[in-house]
């Protein structure tokens, strides 16, 4: 398993590239299955989630081209329906292919994703939602096993704001016969990037980006070219690197207009930002301020950004209260930003953060994606060297990350493991 040793490195000072977003690519990625024509798409991040999508689609027959960062499909020829659990258990996404498979050839079996680090997860809602349009399910032997002639169209009020569950009924719905009225929808970015692609697609979406999605049902899906938008939360991350190092980093490609609640915790925080409509630029010239915060979904604060945001509150002045809501297992990253010198206290769902001025290197473990990079940045504030093992969590849903910040100042080494 690959390590990261990152080295103190203060003041980051240049531009970064903001890849495309993972979350927009993992459910676009699979609504290549609801055609028989080629789907394009540009601006697809490297990342091990994407390759792993890319192993189950073309496990079931689709034809996948992936250079560079553009990706074709072809699925005029699907011949396996089945998301065999030693993918899906890699990657919980993999779920994303249940609407997509049931719309279009009326059936899917797909294996149960599991618990995972930051919770159960359960997928009740997909199921839900698959049920209220006429697929009869069944669980058997891990497997959620979906059929129907035609999903028909339905009022569907989702108990709770899920994004990969709207997605998944968002592309079920578009061939669906008749109207599906999405009520309580994810508002994500990402959810409505599918929704403009699943339009170009021929689908006929309304409501994008509220919390209400009106789909009128077709009987097929042309192919499009689709460019993914950009990565919020890898733009947050950057810009978090830009506050805690005391840096002026401009993030090109970055979508500010995705990004209102970070950019307003780091303004609060006293980070001086200067935004246009595909770029922003983040100079931090004082110790941050502590600043509380609540995740919740878009467009409030995303629990993707949590971990983050914790680290720069660990170095920052005063205490912050953060309250963590999406998932209930989340504060993992807390014990090893402790081993390095932080002070935070743990009640439930609450962190209450006690600002430090200083963090020292240690050898520190990743638990899942966005903890490994809360990880990252603390190795940047931190006095001498930090080890971060198991970062196959990082290269889930990083793009070259040390690259990216060594291009900038930092100064990070890969071991191969
Ligand atoms: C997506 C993102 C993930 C992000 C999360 C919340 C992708 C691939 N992943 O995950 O990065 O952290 O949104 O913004 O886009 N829930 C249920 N029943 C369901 C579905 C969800 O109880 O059927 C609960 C979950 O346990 C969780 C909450 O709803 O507490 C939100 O989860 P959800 O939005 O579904 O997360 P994901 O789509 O898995």
């Amino acid at each position: 398993m690959d390590k990261l040793v990152v080295n103190h490195s203060m003041n980051l000072k240049g531009e970064i590239r903001v890849s495309g977003a993972k979350n927009a690519a993992l459910p676009i990625v699979c609504a290549s299955l609801l055609t028989a024509d080629e789907l394009v798409l540009t601006n697809v991040p490297q990342l091990k989630d994407i390759y792993t999508l890319e192993k189950l689609l073309g496990g079931m027959g689709v034809q996948v081209n992936f250079k560079n960062d553009v990706m074709k499909f072809n699925a005029s020829n699907v011949t396996n329906l089945v998301a065999p659990y030693e993918l899906v258990k890699t990657m919980r996404a993999s779920v994303l292919v249940l609407g997509p498979l049931v719309a279009r050839f009326g059936y899917a079996e797909v294996s149960l994703p599991g618990g995972c680090a930051i919770g159960a997860r359960p997928v009740d809602q997909h199921i839900k939602g698959l049920e209220a349009m006429g697929a009869e399910i069944s669980i058997d032997h891990g497997y959620i096993k979906a059929k129907a002639t035609r999903l028909k169209g339905a009022h569907i009020i989702m108990d709770m704001v899920t994004v990969t569950g709207t997605e998944n009924l968002l592309m079920a719905a578009v061939l669906a016969e008749g109207k599906t009225i999405l009520e309580n929808s994810a508002r994500e970015p990402e959810v409505t990037d599918l929704a403009h692609c699943l339009n170009k697609m021929g689908a006929k979406i309304s409501g994008i980006g509220t919390d209400t999605l009106v789909i009128e049902g077709v009987d097929f899906l042309h192919g499009a070219t689709h460019d993914i938008v950009a990565d919020r939360i890898e733009a947050g991350t950057f810009a978090i690197a830009a506050a805690i190092t005391q840096g002026d980093l401009t993030l090109t490609r970055a979508r500010p207009d995705t990004m209102g609640a970070i950019i307003e915790k780091l303004q609060k925080a006293g980070a001086v930002i200067t935004e246009g409509s595909d770029y922003l630029r983040v100079v931090m010239n004082s110790r941050p301020k502590a600043v509380d915060l609540t995740t919740l979904p878009y467009p409030a604060f995303p629990t993707d950004m949590q971990a983050q945001f914790m680290t720069r509150n660990c170095v920052a002045d005063g205490v912050a209260r953060m309250k963590e809501t999406i998932f209930e297992n989340r504060y993992m990253h807390v014990p090893e930003l402790c081993r390095m010198g932080a002070n935070i206290d743990v009640d439930g769902n609450i962190a209450l953060v006690h600002g430090v001025e200083q963090l020292y290197g240690a050898e520190v473990m990743a638990t899942d994606l966005r903890a490994s990079a809360s990880l990252v940045l603390a190795g940047m504030y931190a006095e001498g060297q930090t080890t971060v093992d198991r970062i196959y969590h990082l290269d889930r849903g990083y793009e070259h990350i040390e690259d990216k910040l060594n291009n900038v100042g930092a100064n990070i080494i890969r071991i191969k493991g």
